[in-house]
């Protein structure tokens, strides 16, 4: 028998036809933790990359056509929906599954709509937390006709200033400004649709000043498992300077968010989340990213996700031992209570390499050389491709993750760096640094 002690719903068959959404490094982490379940079978990756190649069959479908994923899921009898990234969470695919007569029994993780509004909507999620007492940064939120008021409010608030897009803007809708003119020059400009109907609305809250990290709950939305934690190093540039990018590396777990920490944050923000979600009757089964910032020891949230982070899934997935097929189906059975969540107690850490130019304007089609020669780490794919000879190419401006798991941070950093270097294509840069903020503390 497969699961001797089990008093749960989880199925007890064999076979097991998965598909994953996304294409980028999350994606390939998960997708490598998926293919090592005995549970799966068939893994599918719409679209994937060329790394996720190595762990199941990519399928040609994008994340947003509905009606082409309906028909895949139908096709290949597929049980399982695993949602990497937010945009197909806000545009409702958890409501379409479970709408349609066909899919609404294939187990999807992944929020419905309104769950996904805590990441689609910076002033919704704001107001949630309000409503559930769950600490956050002083807001007020404003759209074009109320500009008058959003320029004195401003007034009323110390320096720097943070102003967001209320709407998702491809992560590039939080302004932090020094100045009181910047400040109000941009409320202007944002509200004026510097980004589209993102900015239609602009949330504008008071600076935290604290060092940041990630929190991840996966919830069938009662019960809940916290896992494991982890800092993304978001600027291009060594000792966080630079342009904002996807994320240039990460750690996992995060050496300031010991026990007593993680009790606050699991007090004052998971459980009160979790709570609030089924107060406001938000059905929500999937993961909840929780940006915190540690100001003098106390966590305050800075923004829910409805996703796994990118890249702090690629130091955050590896660490798992426990079979994710098994707990993602407890989440989507709401049996999340029943599960195990096995944590490897050992650090991991991330170096993404990106191509030359990121976050700007970059090349694509670089062949990339010296994959085979990494042996100690693991290399996840971030923007890949094979071109017509079957090379692998570049195709993003984050192009792979180097992950390495060691008996502490330093090693794991050492052994990332080292492995990086045997990977080479024209123009790969990567940040030196990643960690080493943490090793300072
Ligand atoms: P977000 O898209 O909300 O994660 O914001 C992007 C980044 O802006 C965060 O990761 C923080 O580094 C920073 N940030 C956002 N809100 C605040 C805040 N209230 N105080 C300080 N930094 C912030
Ligand atoms: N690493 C931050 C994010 O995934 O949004």
């Amino acid at each position: 028998m497969l699961f001797p002690n089990h008093k749960s719903s989880v199925t007890n068959h064999l076979i097991m036809n998965i598909l994953l959404l996304g294409s980028g490094g999350r994606e390939h982490a998960i997708a490598y933790k998926l293919a090592q379940s005995k549970l799966c079978t068939n893994l599918y990756i719409a679209p994937g990359n060329a790394g996720t190649l190595q762990n199941g069959i990519n399928v040609d479908v994008k994340v947003d056509d509905f009606e082409a994923i309906r028909q895949f899921v139908i096709e290949k009898d597929v049980e399982m929906v695993v949602v990497g990234p937010e945009a197909p969470l806000v545009a409702g695919i958890a409501d379409f599954f479970a709408n349609d007569s066909n899919l609404c029994n294939v187990m999807l993780l992944g929020p419905s709509k309104a769950g996904a509004m805590l990441e689609g909507s910076k002033d919704f999620a704001k107001d949630f937390m309000l409503r559930h007492n769950i600490p956050t940064a002083r807001h007020q939120t404003f759209t074009s006709a109320t500009l008058q008021e959003g320029l004195e409010f401003l007034k009323t608030m110390p320096a720097p200033y943070v102003l967001k897009a209320d709407g998702l803007a491809a992560g590039k809708g939080v302004l932090i400004l020094d100045s009181l003119e910047q400040a109000q020059d941009e409320l202007k400009l944002m509200l004026d649709g510097k980004f589209g109907d993102a900015s239609a609305k602009v949330v504008i809250e008071e600076f935290l000043s604290g060092i940041e990290l990630s929190v991840f709950v996966l919830t069938d939305g009662h019960h809940y498992k916290i896992l494991p934690s982890a800092k993304d190093y978001k600027r291009v540039g060594e000792h966080d300077t630079g342009l904002n990018t996807g994320g240039m590396g990460s750690v996992s777990p995060v050496s300031f968010a010991d026990k007593d920490f993680m009790q606050k944050v699991e007090q004052r923000i998971v459980i009160p989340t979790v709570k609030g979600l089924r107060k406001d009757k938000i059905d929500y089964k999937g993961f909840i990213f929780i940006g915190l910032m540690n100001v003098k020891g106390d966590p305050y949230v800075i923004e829910y996700n409805v996703r796994m982070g990118d890249p702090e899934t690629e130091s955050v997935f590896p660490r798992i031992k426990s079979d994710v097929v098994e707990l993602f189906e407890h989440a989507c059975n709401k049996t999340l209570d029943q599960a195990n969540l096995s944590i490897d107690s050992r650090t991991a850490a991330t170096v993404m390499l990106t191509a030359h130019g990121y976050p700007e304007k970059y090349k694509k089609g670089d062949i990339i050389t010296g994959l085979d020669a990494v042996k100690g780490s693991l290399v996840f794919h971030a923007g890949t491709a094979r071109n017509q000879n079957f090379n692998v190419v570049t195709n993003g401006g984050r192009v792979l993750c180097v992950t390495s798991l060691a008996e502490t941070l330093p090693q794991a950093l050492l052994q990332c760096y080292q492995e990086a270097e045997k990977i080479q294509w024209n123009g790969k840069y990567c940040r030196k640094d990643i960690g080493q903020d943490l090793l300072a503390l």
